[in-house]
């Protein structure tokens, strides 16, 4: 995707999947900002315009597309690419999230910690605020997990509840690329599960499923992402085993092991849900060790003591980056499809709407002009005009913005083999 990093003159370099998402958003929002433009220039001349070569209701209805217009503008200024993380309670679903984040947002610890949703996602502002679902204008401060921990438990909020956590975008790459992170309590302990996917399931891109490598996929987790997939059409599920520095202690049963979770594993994702193929299944399980890798990101400087780790560490490390690559093609790639392709449809038929419109008021100043080019010079000449006038809005209307809407489509499906 060279050419996409090319934005009004500004080159970005992609080194990361999900800056195609972030680019190819600018580009269509940009799309329908030309197309913004050219209803209002048809709506001034609508104004403009002798009435007997108007239709009757042309004027409502080139108000209706400025709406139309506005309203895609007001989505997709809110669309970003949403992760939801699921397990058991302690499985490491919050550690999980902070180790992709690189720091320790979302308090995480023995026994049952996360007792509602927790959504991390990116502030353009320097200090970490939060928002509760039932305040959502007030902005609660908060300066670190311990104060967020706190804050979260002197609520009695039910465990369906949304907490929102704005993090500063300049201290989180992610966070800078329209990536929204959910954290949920664990699957285990809520009768709720229903309510749970109404509410937070539905919107989402992408779902991580944390398991604990030291037992196996346990029924209730099946369970509700059986009940996920019923509601929506073949989700995009990764699974990592977590917990897997822990194997390292029995290194004698450690392949057997692995075997072991990834054919149950593969067999959940492509036999059971039939979210994807036999083949593509190894691509969507992963072993690793989520504390790990936050000791090792969040570690003071590179000249602090080394932490210590089982055998194995750098496997595990490598396999959890290889995790989050794959991830966020996988994100990138199926936000663009089913957002951007709905803006895409829903703009090409403003611009259908929008021409034949001016199509028609065209043709309605032409029959005039002939029937009157004998009575009056002067009125022809007038008509002509709005012709002319017409003619030129009509065209650059159906060739400048259909071109682009279909070069963005062209070059965002490129990026996409690539
Ligand atoms: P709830 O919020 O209670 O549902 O749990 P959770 O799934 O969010 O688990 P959390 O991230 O709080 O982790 C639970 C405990 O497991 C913490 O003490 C973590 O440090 C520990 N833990 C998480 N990941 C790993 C791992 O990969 N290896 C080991 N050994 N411990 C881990
Ligand atoms: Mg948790």
């Amino acid at each position: 995707g060279t050419n996409l990093g090319v934005v009004s003159g500004v080159i970005e370099p992609i080194d990361s999947p999900l800056k195609i998402f972030v680019l190819a958003k600018r580009k269509i929002n940009n799309i329908f900002v030309a197309i913004e433009s050219y209803v209002e220039e048809s709506k001034i001349f609508l104004e403009a315009c002798r009435e007997d070569v108007l239709e009757a209701d042309a004027f409502n209805k080139v108000v209706n597309l400025a709406e139309r217009v506005s309203n895609i503008r007001e989505v997709l200024r809110r669309d970003h690419m949403k992760v939801a993380f699921f397990g058991r309670t302690s499985n490491g679903k919050s550690t999980v999230i902070n180790s992709v984040l690189g720091r320790k947002i979302l308090p995480s610890g023995m026994g049952h910690t996360t007792n509602c949703f927790l959504q991390v996602e990116g502030s353009d502002t320097d200090e970490a605020y939060l928002v509760l679902e039932n305040a959502p204008d007030e902005k609660l401060n908060v300066e670190s997990v311990s104060h967020l921990a706190n804050a979260l438990n002197s609520e009695k909020l039910g465990d369906a509840t949304l907490v929102r956590i704005f993090w500063p975008k300049n201290k989180c790459s992610l966070l800078r690329d329209d990536v929204v992170l959910v954290d949920s309590p664990g699957i285990d302990v809520s009768p709720n599960l229903d309510e749970w996917i109404d509410k937070h399931c539905l919107d989402a891109d992408l779902f991580v499923l944390v398991s604990n490598a030291e037992s196996t996929l346990m029924r209730t987790e099946k369970a509700f992402f059986h009940k996920v997939s019923e509601k929506i059409s073949k989700p995009n599920i990764f699974i990592l085993n977590n917990r897997w520095d822990a194997a390292a202690s029995e290194p004698e049963n450690l392949d057997r092991v692995r075997k072991q979770h990834t054919d149950r594993s593969i067999s959940f994702l492509a036999d059971e849900l039939k979210v994807v193929s036999r083949s593509e299944a190894p691509e969507r399980v992963f072993f690793i060790s989520a504390k790990e890798v936050l000791i090792w990101r969040t570690q003071e400087s590179p000249d602090s003591i080394t932490p210590t780790f089982p055998e194995g560490f750098q496997h595990r490390y490598f396999e959890f980056e290889n995790f989050e690559r794959k991830f966020e093609e996988c994100l990138s790639k199926s936000s663009i499809k089913t957002k951007f392709d709905q803006h895409a449809r829903r703009g090409n038929s403003i611009i259908v709407d929008l021409s034949h419109l001016l199509d028609t008021i065209n043709k309605n100043a032409t029959n005039l002009r002939i029937k009157k080019s004998s009575d009056r010079k002067e009125e022809s000449n007038r008509l002509e005009m709005t012709n002319q006038k017409m003619q030129m809005l009509t065209n650059e209307v159906k060739h400048k913005i259909i071109y682009i809407v279909e070069q963005t489509e062209q070059k965002v499906n490129l990026a996409l083999k690539e």
